[in-house]
């Protein structure tokens, strides 16, 4: 496993094996690694030659500064995982690599709202710094294929939009979520929930599921109330939980939609969780 820090590192080793004619598979990660990050490298390598993850706490996507300040960073126990995985680079850049200054990093298309619904409307300016990163990220590993999770589910959707807009030759895979045992959607947040509060936080899974074999039976929107109770009457405080179709996240009356999925966002204490299902 190489491990790069600087820009020119990683471009002159990228460049070297391109013109080998190897394909670059690329898994973009905040650290904080975890099983469902595995799943991402095993999709990458077993799709591309190399398999190139990086390892950078985007300041520019956390609206808030407390998250930023307490998001889990866990280097050591990182670069174990990466390296018993094979992972072939691995890119652990600074701030200053990533935003050097005087670089006019923003980027500037139209996001067609989509990234001021659900995750945007409770987290202003998220997905611009999401966006910008992904960007910056796909200019210094130029990779084909890129690999992200279902479970930000409007963080795929968007960087979708954003590879076709800009015209960047390289395909997303998004690979399904992974769930504990428990049904608990893997997180890099997951750390930081105390005992009590990840049983309760079992209520997500629970209720996507029950959502997801009840849909077809009963009508959406008193089927979204009764999920919204649920999630309160468990001590969980839900800020969403959505029937969207999948392609632009709008809410649907009904299921005739050809693609529909069920979000949630809820506050378990001090750690905001969000999942979602694919009901069809
Ligand atoms: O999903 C994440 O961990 C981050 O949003 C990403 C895609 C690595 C960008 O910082």
């Amino acid at each position: 496993m190489q491990v790069f820090v600087t820009e020119k590192a990683l471009k002159n080793r990228i460049s070297f094996l391109k013109k080998k004619g190897l394909s670059i598979g690329f898994v973009p990660t905040m650290g904080a690694l975890h099983a469902g990050h595995m799943q991402l490298i095993k999709a990458s390598k077993r799709k591309c030659d190399i398999t190139v993850c990086s390892v950078f706490v985007n300041p520019t996507q956390f609206n808030n500064k407390e998250d930023l300040i307490k998001y889990p960073r866990t280097i050591e126990k990182d670069k174990q995982m990466l390296k018993e995985n094979d992972v072939d680079i691995v890119f652990f850049p600074t701030k200053e690599v990533i935003y050097p200054e005087g670089m006019d990093l923003n980027v500037d298309i139209d996001l067609e709202g989509l990234d001021e619904l659900w995750e945007g409307e409770f987290r202003p300016g998220h997905f611009k710094g999401v966006v910008q990163v992904v960007k910056r990220l796909l200019d210094l590993v130029s990779p084909e294929y890129l690999f992200m999770g279902q479970k930000d589910f409007q963080q795929f959707t968007i960087v979708n939009m954003m590879l076709k807009k800009m015209q960047i030759d390289t395909e997303l895979v998004v690979v399904p979520i992974h769930r504990e045992k428990s049904g608990l959607a893997m997180s890099s947040r997951n750390v930081r929930l105390t005992v009590e509060y990840r049983r309760k936080a079992l209520v997500l899974s629970r209720m996507l599921k029950y959502v997801k074999n009840n849909y077809s039976f009963e009508n959406i929107n008193s089927l979204e109330d009764y999920v919204l109770k649920q999630i309160k009457k468990e001590g969980l405080r839900p800020e969403y939980f959505k029937i969207v179709e999948g392609k632009y996240l709008k809410e649907v009356s009904s299921v005739n939609e050809d693609s529909v999925i069920a979000i949630v966002a809820a506050w378990a204490g001090k750690i905001r969780l969000i999942d979602n299902i694919i009901i069809k």
